[in-house]
């Protein structure tokens, strides 16, 4: 049937003399919202997890993260991050210490932001309200966690406002050791919170670019401390 390819031939032809010369751009494809709030719960749970110490919990939220079905409006909007956002779970999910999740798991924050600013989607992020100035060691630690927060919101939306108030929030003065050692805190792990809160000093002034590194050296220092409690989970 050698006529069958010149036909078809001919009704392409036909049908492109009326179609535009070439195909218009897809429509920027929306990103699922739903979608969105489960990437940042999950995101979220696996800080918490690192904060904790407890970086198997961390690694089966990266795992859902990195196994997630690809959302076609994200990959759209954005592909480079959406590459290196799932690669970043990735790494999350293979990381061995506290120091190499925490890195990857800052990185999938900035690749969310990354795609946010890209997409000009930054959202909202929770202002709750600072903890109370009180000197007991769980009132330093709810304010760290405020602190925190800000921090993650500041990657995540990204948020030059809620980065700042984060780290200059944890940058206060440390608690004193014996606050520590009154409640029980080993005193070999008291000179970290000296270092968290150098850090936090120069999280505060660090560029946009570098920030996530900062962060994960910050929550590593907070999951160092954490992980040797009496009670692990929080
Ligand atoms: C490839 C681009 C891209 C990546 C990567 C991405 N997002 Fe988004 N995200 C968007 C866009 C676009 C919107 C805005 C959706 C809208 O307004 O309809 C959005 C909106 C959101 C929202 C607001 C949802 C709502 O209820 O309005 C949250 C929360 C969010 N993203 C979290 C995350 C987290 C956490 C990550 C990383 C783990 C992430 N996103 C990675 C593109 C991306
Ligand atoms: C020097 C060790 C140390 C460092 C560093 C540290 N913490 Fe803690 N944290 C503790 C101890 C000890 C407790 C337990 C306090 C208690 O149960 O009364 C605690 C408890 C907490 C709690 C639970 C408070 C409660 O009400 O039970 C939170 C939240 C918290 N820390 C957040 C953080 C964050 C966020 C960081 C890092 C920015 C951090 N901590 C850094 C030692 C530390």
């Amino acid at each position: 049937m050698r006529w069958l390819p010149t036909l078809l031939t001919l009704a392409a032809a036909l049908g492109c003399s009326s179609a535009p010369p070439a195909p218009a751009p897809a429509a920027p494809a929306a990103v699922d919202r739903a979608d969105m709030r489960a990437h940042f719960a999950r995101a979220t749970a696996a800080r918490d997890a690192l904060l904790a110490g407890d970086v198997e919990a961390a690694k089966q939220h990266a795992r859902w993260l990195a196994d997630h079905g690809a959302d076609e409006g994200a990959e759209v909007r954005g592909p480079v991050h959406f590459e290196r956002m799932k690669a970043a779970a990735q790494a999350v999910a293979a990381a061995h210490t506290l120091g190499a999740a925490s890195t990857a798991l800052a990185d999938l924050a900035s690749a969310c932001g990354a795609c946010h600013q890209g997409a000009d989607a930054r959202f909202e992020a929770p202002q709750p309200l600072l903890p109370p100035m009180d000197d007991a060691l769980r009132a330093h630690m709810a304010r760290h966690a405020w602190a925190v927060e800000q921090m993650w919101a500041g990657l995540v939306t990204p948020s030059e406002a809620a980065w700042a108030r984060g780290a200059q929030s944890l940058a206060e003065a440390p608690l004193h050791a014996i606050d520590f050692a009154l409640e029980g805190v080993d005193a070999k792990l008291v000179p970290r919170a000296t270092t968290l809160h150098g850090l936090a000093a120069s999280a505060a002034a660090a560029p946009a670019a570098e920030r996530g590194a900062h962060f994960a050296r910050i929550i590593a220092t907070c999951g160092g401390c954490h992980r040797y409690r009496e009670t692990p989970s929080r």
